[in-house]
């Protein structure tokens, strides 16, 4: 009788821990990647509610500036360069001790018009493309993990983008671009990032020969970034998305999901956001599964601040947090897919017991969880014996504070 009111009182005390899952960020490292992270940009920095959750690094360890690193941003005109706003994110990931993914470079989109409708010749596009980058990548320098230095250079069909680069200098306008942001910041891993490569189409292929073309001109190149926009239900299986970012690695690179969200059109039912929740999970598990994935970025966390809708015509939703930064299904499908306890449901339960002669009582939390994986906690009802682990695991209390599927 003693005995099982000893183990009450050491039930309710650890029930706060079985039931915390870990946040994104936490379960992408426990799960071997460098992190998980999201975009954000200058406007949402006035939203404190917003940027309480940005800050939270238990689920962001690593910031992108969704805008103002652009060319029309830093170099508005010839040779005048403005880093105001960048510096803004810079300094706020810094202070929050998340990473920098820097981006982006080279791009055919947001440049401003002196480069659109300059007249160039293939050496004054070259010099003006090597100042930006040097000036860019020179003012950042020792605080980006990684650039974007060529972003979307491809065609959905695999060919080269006609843009106002490929048009003057061909397509050594791509290790060019590489050679000068090395120089320029030797310890920036320098990425290659694109859409639509996830499904190992040509477009993924004429990705693999960019990677190719740069390691042959003897320039640098680390990584290629999977954006990983998509329309719900559109996602790859897990296996398949694991095959394409391995013929990557292959190549001797790295590679990251840099912008991901899984867009829905409106309006969203339990089905579509089960569905979004489900592709999530796939997309983050592919990256766990391959050795040299290295970090999943959202491209923004909150539906409140997503390019969808105003990019998609009828589509939104695409992000883990909804309009009023509240978690949706998602947010647990990217759990399940980093290999974290998630709970699934709540209910309060309140419970005394007695310890030699001491009374504890605690209200706690009654949580069904589902686990995907058996290295986390699980759990959460305590001494109830209520929990759920995934098919083929136990859930066993490893000591009185801490619980693994096994
Ligand atoms: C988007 C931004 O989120 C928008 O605010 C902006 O109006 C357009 O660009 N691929 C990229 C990102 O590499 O830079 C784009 O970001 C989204 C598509």
């Amino acid at each position: 009788m003693i005995k099982l009111a000893v183990t009450a009182a050491l039930a309710a005390i650890a029930l706060p821990t079985c039931i915390s899952a870990l946040g994104l960020d936490q379960a992408a490292v426990a799960a071997g990647l460098t992190y998980f992270g999201t975009a954000t940009d200058n406007p949402e920095l006035t939203d404190i509610p917003y940027v309480t959750q940005l800050n939270n690094t238990a689920d962001f360890g690593q910031i992108t500036p969704g805008n103002s690193q652009k060319w029309d941003a830093t170099e508005p005109s010839q040779g005048t360069f403005s880093f105001t706003e960048g510096d803004v994110i810079a300094d706020l990931a810094e202070a929050n001790g998340q990473y920098l993914r820097c981006h982006t470079l080279v791009w055919y989109n947001q440049l401003p018009s002196w480069v659109t409708s300059g007249t160039w010749t293939n050496a004054t596009l070259i010099a003006a493309m090597q100042n930006h980058i040097t000036t860019v990548v020179s003012h950042y320098k020792g605080r980006c993990l990684h650039w974007d230095v060529v972003n979307e250079a491809l065609n959905d069909d695999g060919t080269y983008r006609t843009n106002i680069f490929y048009t003057t200098i061909g397509e050594a306008y791509i290790p060019l671009a590489f050679a000068a942001a090395a120089a320029a910041d030797p310890s920036a891993k320098l990425f290659y990032n694109d859409y639509n490569l996830e499904y190992g189409s040509t477009k993924a292929a004429s990705a693999r020969a960019i990677v190719q073309l740069v390691q042959a001109s003897g320039a640098k190149i680390d990584g290629v970034g999977f954006q990983g926009h998509f329309v719900v239900g559109t996602v790859p299986s897990q296996a398949s998305l694991v095959s394409v970012l391995q013929s990557f690695t292959a190549l001797g690179v790295e590679v990251a999901y840099t912008e991901a969200d899984v867009r829905i059109l409106l309006p969203t039912t339990a089905t579509t956001l089960a569905q979004q929740s489900s592709d999530f999970q796939a997309l983050v598990g592919s990256c766990v599964a391959v050795d040299g994935c290295v970090g999943f970025t959202i491209w923004d966390w909150t539906d409140k601040y997503s390019w969808v809708p105003s990019t998609f015509t009828g589509y939104g939703a695409a992000l883990p947090w909804d309009e009023d930064l509240v978690k949706k299904p998602a947010y647990d499908g990217l759990l399940v897919g980093l290999g974290a306890s998630v709970s699934t449901t709540t209910t309060a339960t309140t419970a005394s017991s007695t310890a030699s002669g001491v009374t504890v009582t605690a209200t706690a939390t009654a949580t069904t969880t589902t686990t995907a994986a058996h290295w986390g906690q699980c759990g959460g009802s305590g001494w109830t014996g209520a929990t759920v682990c995934a098919s083929g695991y136990t859930c066993t209390y490893v000591n009185a504070w801490y619980s693994q599927c096994l």
